[in-house]
């Protein structure tokens, strides 16, 4: 039997920066109203494209796991904001890391789009086709808001988190998993006005990014935790075995309610959402890699990821560490330099919702 151990953990986060109190001047909000429902303090705004995000953390993930980029046979990412549809994005990933000749594919599952891929990554190793791949989650939610509609401009950010698999003997790596979908409420979370079903000669207005907050508040929760549990019962893993929960970020009180529905301690649960709002699929992948440079992770810890996306798509899966947790080398791949702030770089857009 062969495994697909994280040998590699990168991420992007660009550097433009947008408070709660800045976020106030665009819509009518405020700071106390978001961090008391959302737990969010600040978001990024990407002045780059989703491809730069997932490039530079794709470099880090391969520096870290001190493998060359000649070697990957698979770019996988997951993103529901690509840069281009055709080419794909992973092609102008594959390009930039150097990663010649290898697979390049977008998988798109919303939110739950990087654990969907890394489950599919690592079926591929496990079933011999390939030795190693680079999972991707890199997303440029700010590039869909509204910024006339307060219930989505607060939520979501940009940026990007990867990890490099490799085949190995040992049992380590995506030891369960569960992915599902509950297609009959796709519409309660969903994007208006864009792909090949809107009419492109006379497009019915910019799209727009819907949802019904209270809703998927409760079936994330119930989704999350029941996929948990069938994760928990595959592997045969008891609560108090869990050392970390790396959960979605989507909302603190989401979060907050799968922990206590499995029970585990506050110092075991892996939290960013203050810093960096919902980044989508990325939100694992970068939660994933903060785990592990925090000291959260240790060596061999049993980590349970769960989450709930468009779709209505869920995933929970476990993960095994193995015995490393500091990087074989460093890269040194950063973003050009961004000269304006987070509420420059949306001031358009902002200004174009409200006509
Ligand atoms: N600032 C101030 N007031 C606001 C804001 C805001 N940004 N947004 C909504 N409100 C108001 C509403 O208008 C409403 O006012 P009313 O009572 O006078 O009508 C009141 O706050 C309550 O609105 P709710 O939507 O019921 O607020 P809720 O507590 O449910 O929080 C939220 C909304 C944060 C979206 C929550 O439902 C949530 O996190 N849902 C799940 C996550 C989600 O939907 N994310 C987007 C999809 S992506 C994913 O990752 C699954």
């Amino acid at each position: 039997m062969s495994y697909a151990h994280i040998t590699g953990w990168g991420k992007c986060i660009p550097p433009a920066r947008i408070s709660n109190d800045e976020i106030s001047q665009l819509v009518d909000t405020n700071d106390e109203w978001i961090t008391s429902r959302t737990g969010i303090k600040s978001r990024r705004v990407s002045h780059v494209s989703t491809a730069e995000l997932a490039t530079v953390a794709a470099k880090h993930a391969i520096a870290c796991a001190g493998i060359d980029a000649k070697d990957i046979d698979l770019v996988l990412l997951a993103t529901c904001t690509p840069s281009t549809m055709v080419a794909n994005t992973a092609s102008l990933v594959q390009k930039n890391i150097g990663a010649i000749g290898a697979a390049a594919m977008d998988t798109n599952a919303a939110c739950s789009g990087f654990l969907y891929a890394m489950q599919a990554a690592t079926a591929q190793i496990q079933a011999g086709m390939i030795k190693k791949a680079v999972v991707i989650a890199a997303e440029r939610m700010t590039w869909y808001v509204n910024w006339d509609r307060r219930d989505s401009a607060v939520l979501f950010g940009d940026g990007a988190g990867a990890v490099v698999l490799e085949a190995a003997d040992t049992p380590a790596g995506l030891l369960g998993t569960k992915t599902g979908c509950d297609s009959e409420d796709r519409d309660i979370l969903h994007i208006t006005n864009f792909g090949s079903d809107i009419d492109k000669y006379s497009p019915a207005g910019p799209s727009d990014l819907l949802f019904e907050g209270r809703e998927i508040f409760k079936r994330a929760v119930k989704g999350m935790s029941e996929a948990c549990d069938d994760v928990l019962t595959q592997a045969n893993l008891s609560l108090d075995e869990i050392d970390v929960l790396v959960p979605h970020q989507a909302n603190l009180r989401i979060i907050q309610a799968i922990q206590h529905r499995l029970k585990v301690d506050d110092e075991k649960v892996m939290v960013n959402i203050g810093e960096y709002g919902n980044t989508s699929a990325a939100t694992i992948a970068i939660a994933l890699c903060e785990a592990v440079e925090q000291g959260l992770i240790k060596p061999h810890a049993n980590i349970m990821s769960a989450a709930f996306g468009a779709g209505l798509t869920w995933a929970a899966s476990y993960i095994k560490w193995g015995d490393r947790v500091k990087p074989i080398a460093i890269s040194d791949a950063t973003l050009p330099p961004c000269e304006q702030s987070g509420l420059e770089l949306v001031a358009a857009a902002a200004a174009a919702c409200k006509q």
